[in-house]
């Protein structure tokens, strides 16, 4: 698997392929902490300053403009204030927070303090997705030889910055992943969303002022105070900023984690060149760009049409960068049964709180295992799309809407994989028809 930068120095992959590359003494040896030092001189207004002029959009997936994030937390409560990591990555086809924690957990650690300070804030947590114990065991590790060396707990780097770092595990549900449903688990409720607004930023954790951010998110942070807010934007687009990770999976030669520079142009030649072309030599059917819950898009809509790959190159393109998890498919991939797959994934992780989401999820599961075993009707896939049109924009959290569009763009891009599916009970009827 690979594991770095196309186009660009690598950033947040610069150390992940160092040896001992979650030891402080790495960290530090190549320039770990010097953003933190950096940013404990500047005023905390100043370094949300730079985050702004970053151009650093959330990477967990709505692509919110950071630096404006935090600039919603009120300054004059006299409430304590949260910094949360969201490291639940449970979005199919998302690795890439993984291996940020695996290989580089005082980059993300760095990373918090700077926002700590920015904020006010002298409490953080990460929380993982259950799944991720293992790297809770990391996290810990790099926090306690972080406190170790005075960069965590009181005084921190000799000044009056004092920051506690915390780890937290979810159980294992999507939909802890989503902001407020985390920060109920991280309460100790059920892992539920809650009403917005008021938003985190205003009314968090234990309804106190709370930014919560994108592992992602927050390790790009101490690069941005290194070089500067401009420097950063500039290594991508005017409202893209820096650098941005994809994890490529499915039929390439070379799956990874990629690290481009935003606006890399363009999406054909990241597959055939830098993924190393399709696997056995097949034909690219299809590329899910974002995670699972972005629109699907045909070849005919990548070969050859120059998709600019960042927030607004591939929504003019048709979909979306989502959390970055890139999925390529080739020729034998049956998009029907592809999209029954990710139905099924939906259905079960609908944490049940609206009915739109918890009952429409379920119907479409239903319709898709009768297509599935032959006994689709003709108007079936109308009736796939007549569920999402309940769900989508109907559903108390955007998992509704994230289980209606891989079917709309599945059905729309690709009628005659699910035509396929309905053609024997079509023919069936048209023979008794015939008797
Ligand atoms: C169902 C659902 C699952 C989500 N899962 C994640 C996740 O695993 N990781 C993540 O960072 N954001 C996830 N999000 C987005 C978060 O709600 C939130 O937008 C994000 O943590 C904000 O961080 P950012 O501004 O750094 O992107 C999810 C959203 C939804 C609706
Ligand atoms: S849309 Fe689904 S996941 Fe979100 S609150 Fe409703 S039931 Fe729960």
């Amino acid at each position: 698997m690979f594991i770095g930068a196309i186009g660009c120095e690598p950033l947040q992959l610069a150390r992940v392929s160092l040896e001992n590359s979650t030891s402080l003494d790495v960290y530090r040896r190549n320039g770990g902490y010097e953003a933190l030092r950096k940013a404990l001189t500047m005023s905390p207004d100043d370094v949300i300053a730079e985050v702004k002029k970053s151009a650093l959009r959330g990477r967990g997936g709505a692509g919110f403009p950071t630096g404006m994030k935090w600039g919603f937390v009120p300054k004059d409560s006299p409430k304590p204030k949260y910094v949360v990591c969201n490291a639940d990555e449970s979005e199919p086809g998302s690795f890439k927070d993984r291996y940020l924690m695996e290989r580089d957990p005082h980059m993300l650690i760095e990373g918090m303090l700077i926002a700590a300070h920015a904020l006010g804030s002298k409490t953080c947590y990460i929380y993982t997705r259950g799944e991720y114990r293992y790297l809770i065991e990391i996290m810990d590790r790099a926090i306690a030889e972080a406190r170790e060396a005075g960069l965590v707990g009181g005084k921190i780097l000799g000044t009056d910055f004092a920051c506690e770092v915390h780890t937290h595990t979810g159980a294992g549900a999507y939909i802890c992943g989503e902001e407020t449903a985390l920060l109920n688990s991280l309460e100790g409720l059920r892992g539920h969303p809650r009403m917005k607004p008021p938003f985190p930023a205003v009314a968090g954790l234990y309804s106190c002022p709370t930014v919560v951010n994108n592992v992602e998110t927050l390790t790009a942070v101490p690069d941005i105070i290194k070089m500067g807010g401009e420097a950063y934007q500039k290594l991508g687009t005017e409202k893209s900023g820096g650098t941005k990770l994809w994890s490529v999976s499915g039929h390439v030669n070379r799956p990874g984690v990629y690290e481009l520079p935003m606006g890399y142009d363009d999406m054909e030649k990241f597959i055939m060149e830098d993924c190393q072309g399709m696997t056995n030599s097949r034909k690219l059917k299809a590329v899910i760009p974002g995670g699972s819950s972005v629109y699907i898009m045909p070849a005919s809509d990548i070969l050859g049409k120059d998709v600019r790959m960042d927030y607004e190159g591939l929504v003019a393109a048709g979909s979306m960068v989502g959390s970055g998890g890139f999925i390529v498919m080739d020729e034998t991939v049956d998009i029907f049964e592809s999209t029954k797959n990710l139905t099924d994934f939906y259905k079960h992780e609908s944490c049940g709180w609206c009915t739109p989401c918890r009952e429409g999820t379920d119907w479409l599961v239903k319709v898709f295992k009768r297509i599935a075993k032959g006994e689709g009707q003709p108007e079936d896939a109308q009736l796939l799309l007549d569920l999402c049109d309940n769900i989508e924009g109907k559903s108390f959290c955007p998992l509704g809407d994230a289980a209606a569009w891989p079917i709309q763009s599945a059905i729309k891009k690709f009628p005659e994989d699910f035509k396929r599916h309905l053609a024997p009970m079509l023919e069936t009827r048209e023979s008794i028809a015939a008797d």
